[in-house]
């Protein structure tokens, strides 16, 4: 293909090494568009005759066929995806496809096939993600009015909704989604007509192209179009920010699935057993989401460090770029629907988490108690303070200190103290917007909803 100025044959090791056949393959149905559409700018700029055209799109329709059966047969001169669908369409109708290759070089091509890829696979990595956030939902829908404990540094903190819990995993994922559609938009930019890097002399009209191929705009620059791989490192920081987020629910899940817990139960079909200890039912599908956030984070930082001082313009650094993002959508769209499997079939049990509550969460609350009584925060801080240490020296709730402790320590408190000890009268207090009030929890649901409607 660029044999001519060579007089020799490529050392065996170096061809394995400059070979990126076996990964950007996948690439073969965005390539033998993008060569359809050229192959079309090519026929309007007088290049190809009509029938030549024609030829040409046929032998292309072939090749095409060939790869979605799977019979495509690789030579060993294929170096890349777009070198052996040039090579294969030659053999098929013979000097013609000799032209496709004109004003064209394969730094624009691999760059609008990558780009065409991605857009692909982010629509499908969108839709899995959803469907994360509408188990999730449906989840939080069910779990009606139950409190659980909500914590802080892992401590029981305060009582809150299963709901408002499960709906703060909902609202990471929708800022991860608004994240992947500004990515999309960026990704939707062609590069074609960029040619090696000056951009091409024929008479192409590149918008025509750029509604032919699906693309919402054309590059600016030529130089900058054919090295700008910005929107692989943007996709991989979503994808780790999924990955991330994901492994935090992950790892709620897999704290509160413990017996220590017994918050959740997880389903066997997303479970497995210990070969050794016939007790076990570990919760394998999580501590792999957990884990799968390292790759991700891992091909991030690969792409980075990838573009890191880059010269201009197109450099063959740049092959490297396909095997991170390729991963990274591998990863979550392995990920995501066991993800959305696990939350759909967990059975959460209310009655352990309201169990779990003890009046000590409420102390935040006698503290308000004298707060509206005048006291300034940080005194009634300070007061509480005194008597939770005084129901932990007598081994008592501190709803079960007597009114006399009480006033001894602040002489504030009158009997209505004992009204604080209402755990549910505690959530329904934090009414303010995100807060964990029903009524507030009722609104964040409508606000979720209205975010699943929109797409
Ligand atoms: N396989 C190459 C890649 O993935 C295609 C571009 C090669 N261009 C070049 N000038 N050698 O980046």
């Amino acid at each position: 293909m660029w044999g001519g100025r060579f007089s020799g044959t490529i050392d065996e090791h170096m061809a394995r090494f400059n070979n990126s056949f076996a990964f950007d393959h996948r690439m073969w149905d965005e390539d033998i568009r993008g060569s359809m559409a050229w192959a079309r700018q090519l026929a309007h700029a007088g290049i190809l005759t009509p029938d030549e055209l024609l030829a040409i799109l046929r032998g292309l329709e072939t090749v095409r066929a060939e790869f979605a059966k799977r019979h495509f047969v690789v030579h060993p001169s294929d170096e890349d995806i777009h070198t052996a669908v040039e090579r294969r369409l030659t053999e098929i109708v013979g000097d013609v496809a000799g032209k496709l290759h004109t004003g064209r070089s394969r730094n624009d091509q691999v760059a609008t096939d990558t780009r065409l890829w991605t857009l692909g696979a982010l629509r499908r990595v969108e839709c899995a993600l959803r469907d994360v956030q509408n188990a999730l939902l449906t989840q939080a829908e069910a779990a009606k009015t139950a409190l659980m404990p909500g914590y802080t540094h892992l401590q029981r903190a305060q009582p809150v909704l299963t709901t408002h819990w499960l709906l703060s995993h909902f609202w990471r994922l929708e800022r991860d989604h608004a994240r992947l559609v500004e990515c999309l938009e960026r990704t939707s930019t062609l590069p074609l007509g960029s040619g090696a890097l000056a951009g091409t002399s024929l008479d192409i009209d590149r918008s025509v192209l750029a509604k032919d191929l699906g693309f919402n705009a054309i590059s600016f620059n030529s130089l900058d179009a054919v090295s700008d791989r910005d929107f692989i490192v943007e996709w991989l920081f979503c994808a780790a920010m999924i990955g991330v987020h994901l492994s935090q629910l992950a790892e709620d899940l897999i704290i509160y699935s413990s017996t220590e817990f017994g918050f959740v139960t997880l389903d066997e079909a997303f479970a497995t057993g210990s070969s050794l200890m016939p007790q076990k039912k570990n919760p394998d599908s999580l501590e792999l989401t957990r884990g799968k956030a390292g790759r991700l984070i891992g091909n991030l930082v690969t792409l980075l460090t990838l573009l890191k001082g880059l010269p201009s313009t197109y450099n063959k650094d740049l092959q490297e770029d396909k095997e991170p993002l390729f991963d990274a959508v591998d990863t979550l769209e392995l990920t995501l629907p066991v993800v959305a499997g696990v939350i759909r079939t967990s059975r959460f049990h209310y009655n352990r988490m309201r169990e779990a509550l003890d009046d000590g969460m409420l102390a935040t609350d006698v503290a308000d108690y004298l707060v509206e009584h005048g006291v300034p925060f940080r005194e009634a801080h300070r007061v509480v303070g005194v008597l939770v240490s005084e129901a932990e020296t007598r081994q008592v709730q501190l709803s079960k200190l007597s009114l006399e402790v009480y006033r001894a320590v602040h002489p504030a408190f009158d009997d209505d103290i004992y009204m604080v000890f209402n755990l549910d009268r505690s959530a329904a207090a934090r009414r303010v917007p995100g807060a964990t009030s029903a009524e507030a929890v009722q609104e964040q649901l409508k606000q979720a909803r209205a975010c699943l409607r929109e797409t």
